[in-house]
């Protein structure tokens, strides 16, 4: 998969994608991020990117013009690229997109600074504008990273079978179960007993029982999405009233 990068600051990447599952993604040719550098589509001495907005306001709109001959240059005649736009007012990105996305050959990311893009650019090109939470950064580059690295570690063969990324959270629509490795005991704090005994199937079944407590508590609203067995809303239940017990 290339990932196409537009921003004017091309730098910020260089240390994000040398380390981890993304640089060996990057090395064995899984994955591809070309950076492109806004700067170089300016006609100005100045090398200018931004303008002030027509009808007055605070802040400055990133101009039309190089960012129209920057993703000109890498769309060329390709006609399976689908062009993205960071931005507040976007698409809110969660697992469920990152893995549609992963299923893409090309995407352009487009990284907006200052107060937007020119909204031409937008209709002229935009498939989608995408928001990765309900904040305000100061531009669109560590969504960037934020994307690249949730959609590279789900291309094929990215992530080794043992860090398979079958069981993440949000993948079963439920939060990941706890974890424990060794030592046994840390701070009087034992690792709970059935994951020592080797019981394959009371394992499975704790670690179960534990995604949903989790998720009842923290993130309730995903339940209504996950794919649940009888077995899981009877345990559910179950939570509930003795949590209604304490109250
Ligand atoms: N640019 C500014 N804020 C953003 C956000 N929350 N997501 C994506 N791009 C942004």
């Amino acid at each position: 998969m290339i990932f196409h990068v537009i921003t004017i600051f091309p730098d910020y990447f260089s240390s994000p994608l040398k380390y981890g599952v993304i640089a060996k993604a990057i090395s064995s040719g899984k994955l591809e991020v070309n950076l492109v550098d806004l700067r170089q589509f300016t006609t100005d001495k100045h090398r200018t990117t931004d303008d002030r907005p027509y009808g007055g306001g605070a802040g400055m709109v990133m101009i039309p013009g190089p960012l129209s001959k920057a993703i000109e240059s890498v769309k060329k005649e390709k006609t399976d690229l689908e062009v993205i736009l960071f931005s507040p007012a976007g698409r809110l990105f969660n697992h469920e997109l990152a893995q549609e996305l992963a299923k893409k050959k090309e995407l352009v990311l487009i990284c907006g600074r200052y107060e937007g893009v020119d909204q031409r650019i937008i209709d002229g090109y935009v498939d989608m504008e995408l928001s990765i939470g309900d904040y305000v950064l100061t531009g669109g580059e560590p969504a960037a990273i934020v994307v690249i690295d949730a959609i590279g570690r789900l291309l094929p063969s990215v992530l080794g079978c043992d860090q398979s990324a079958k069981n993440d959270s949000f993948a079963t629509g439920l939060l990941e179960h706890p974890q424990y490795t060794r030592p046994r005991t840390f701070m009087d704090m034992d690792v709970p007993q059935v994951l020592l005994e080797g019981n394959h199937k009371e394992i499975e079944k704790w670690r179960r029982r534990k995604s949903l407590e989790l998720t009842a508590k923290r993130r309730p609203d995903l339940l209504k999405k996950a794919k649940l067995s009888a077995k899981d809303i009877e345990y559910l239940k179950g939570i509930g009233s003795k949590k209604d017990e304490k109250e």
